[in-house]
């Protein structure tokens, strides 16, 4: 059985971003689930330090999701059995399109190897005690779609969990996502799926769960510098409505973010990105953002962003 969460929205891994104070502040408003960031299972498997710093999961976001990536079934185990204790839930990556991660033959490249994906979850689903979920794109090109296929191997191999980011590995980051395939994978499998791919605002998230079925909806991209999104969507389901952010409210936000980022010790690179993340939409926006690419300090970014959450300007 897959975990039990508190609500049907998951804040889908991103590389340098889903950290664990960002990971929390989804928490906070309402995610029933968040992942690290992938990890490379060769990295862990060899113990390399950075890997293992990597993975900052810490008590208080349980259920905790460790991703992980890699092609070699040896070391993929080795890594899952690393993680075993640290995380309730284990996700392997099949959709990284990044020209380095596919050239090893890991993320979106094992899409063409169903055999290979096979041995993978059937190994990692019985060295671990953890439910093994697959987070996977459609296929490598729109004339090779086999999203229903690999969703098929995973689910008979013992994955207990399906997210399906809606784009082929061509289509990188752009294009729409095609979210009718989500709906197939639904049909196709028994396990609960996952929709992701340009989920932005209460009624895309409203469309995708009418148009595909799916149990959860992820979201990425519109997610950072807005993890309010999340309560917007709770509270739509729960009462109807939702309430707009306020500038303020979301500087406010930057704030919590950083409180957690400095008891976790983050560096100053991530709390760098997030403070550029949190002026999503304020007027006004690439300017303090050019300015906060200068700085060199914790200081300065909240110099320049305590005069909006004081509502002085
Ligand atoms: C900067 C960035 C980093 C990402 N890193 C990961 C990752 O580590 N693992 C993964 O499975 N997907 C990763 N993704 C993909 C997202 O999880 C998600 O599938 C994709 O952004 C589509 O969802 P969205 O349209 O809601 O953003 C990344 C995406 C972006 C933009």
């Amino acid at each position: 059985m897959f975990t039990k969460l508190k609500s049907d929205l998951i804040m889908a891994p991103m590389a340098g971003i889903t950290d664990v104070a960002f990971r929390l502040l989804c928490k906070k408003y309402g995610a029933g689930l968040t992942f690290t960031e992938m990890i490379s299972a060769n990295a862990l498997a060899r113990g390399n330090k950075a890997t293992i710093k990597m993975i900052d999961v810490v008590p208080e976001e349980k259920p905790r999701v460790i991703q992980l990536f890699g092609q070699n079934t040896e070391s993929l185990v080795k890594a899952a059995k690393y993680c075993e204790d640290k995380c309730e839930i284990l996700d392997f990556n099949l959709g990284c399109p990044a020209a380095k991660i596919i050239r090893q033959g890991s993320g979106s490249a094992l899409l063409e190897r169903p055999n290979k994906v096979k041995e993978i979850i059937t190994a990692l689903s019985s060295a671990v005690k953890n439910p093994i979920t697959v987070k996977m794109r459609l296929g490598i090109r729109k004339s090779k779609i086999n999203v229903v296929e690999i969703a098929q191997i995973c689910e008979e191999a013992g994955a207990k969990m399906i997210t399906v980011h809606a784009r082929t590995q061509k289509q990188g980051y752009t294009g729409e996502a095609d979210w009718s395939w989500i709906k197939k994978v639904k049909q196709a499998v028994s396990i609960p799926v996952t929709g992701n791919g340009d989920v932005r605002s209460v009624e895309d998230y409203l469309r995708m769960k009418k148009e595909t079925g799916c149990d959860y909806v992820m979201i990425g991209r519109a997610a950072v510098g807005r993890p309010y999104l999340f309560k917007q969507i709770n509270d739509y389901n729960r009462t109807g409505k939702y309430k707009q952010r306020e500038q303020k409210e979301q500087i406010g936000d930057f704030f919590e973010y950083l409180k957690l980022a400095e008891k976790y010790k983050l560096n100053f690179k991530n709390i760098k990105f997030h403070a550029q993340a949190f002026t999503k939409g304020i007027r006004g926006a690439g300017k303090l953002r050019l300015k906060i690419s200068r700085y060199k300090n914790v200081q300065e970014i909240k110099g320049l962003m305590k005069p909006f959450y004081n509502n002085n300007l």
